[in-house]
């Protein structure tokens, strides 16, 4: 691990490919430990083929080689692959009390292009993973609730994300209009997830976002 943390300092000071004057103390500050645990972490990465060292008097200079580079990347590849599976992981909380009269007006729509009809409401579930709800869904095609008028007033497209919520197919609403990330995920099922989950605030939840 600290080799890894080590080789991620010193990409991050330019010395990705070019010989670069580190300060060994400050790395060492850096990782949380001693002046000469680096001197010897870089020397075993020296071996190991990660990176290249030089003394020019009293100066370290250091660069990562090829093979440094590469295992950074790798290891962002598959850190990349593990994270990026759909998932959102965040916690209840309680809503204004609105959900219920958008997801009513809303119901019919719900129906036919989700295939279920919705339980009036919605679990508000604050995102704690991703960093924001629009990184999990930014591959997902969503389903568009198209727009409506009703008694002179509009009602706009809503976006909906089909999820898996401890095994019960509901879905993430966000209307199109919205531009910044929310940070609370709007989920509506055919059920009360509440009532059916044992769900109460502060609770984490998870929700599982299906691709069609
Ligand atoms: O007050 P709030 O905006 O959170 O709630 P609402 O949207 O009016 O929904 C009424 C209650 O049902 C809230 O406690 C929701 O968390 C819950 N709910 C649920 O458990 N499962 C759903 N599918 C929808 C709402």
């Amino acid at each position: 691990m600290r080799k890894i943390l080590l080789l991620i300092s010193l990409a991050k000071r330019g010395a990705l490919g070019k010989m670069t004057p580190v300060t060994v103390r400050e790395l060492a500050g850096e990782l949380g430990t001693s002046p000469q645990t680096v001197l010897r972490l870089l020397r075993e990465m020296e071996k190991e083929g990660l990176l290249r060292r030089e003394s020019r008097g009293k100066r370290t200079l250091v660069e990562v080689t090829a093979e440094g580079a590469r295992f950074l990347e790798e290891l962002c590849e598959e850190i990349t692959e593990a994270i990026s599976g759909g998932v959102i992981i965040g916690e209840v909380v309680s809503g204004l009390g609105e959900g219920a009269y958008y997801v009513k007006l809303y119901a019919p729509l719900i129906r036919e292009y989700l295939g279920f009809d919705p339980y009036p409401g919605t679990l508000n579930v604050r995102v704690l993973f991703p960093k924001t709800v629009f990184d999990a869904l930014c591959n997902v095609r969503p389903v568009i609730l198209p727009g409506f008028v009703k008694d002179g007033r509009t009602f706009g497209d809503v976006k909906a994300y089909r999820v898996r919520i401890d095994g019960v197919e509901g879905a993430i609403v966000i209307p199109s209009r919205t531009v910044h990330p929310p940070k609370i995920a709007e989920v509506i099922a055919p059920i009360n997830l509440r009532e059916r989950l044992g769900l109460k605030d502060g609770d984490r939840v998870r929700l599982e976002v299906v691709r069609e």
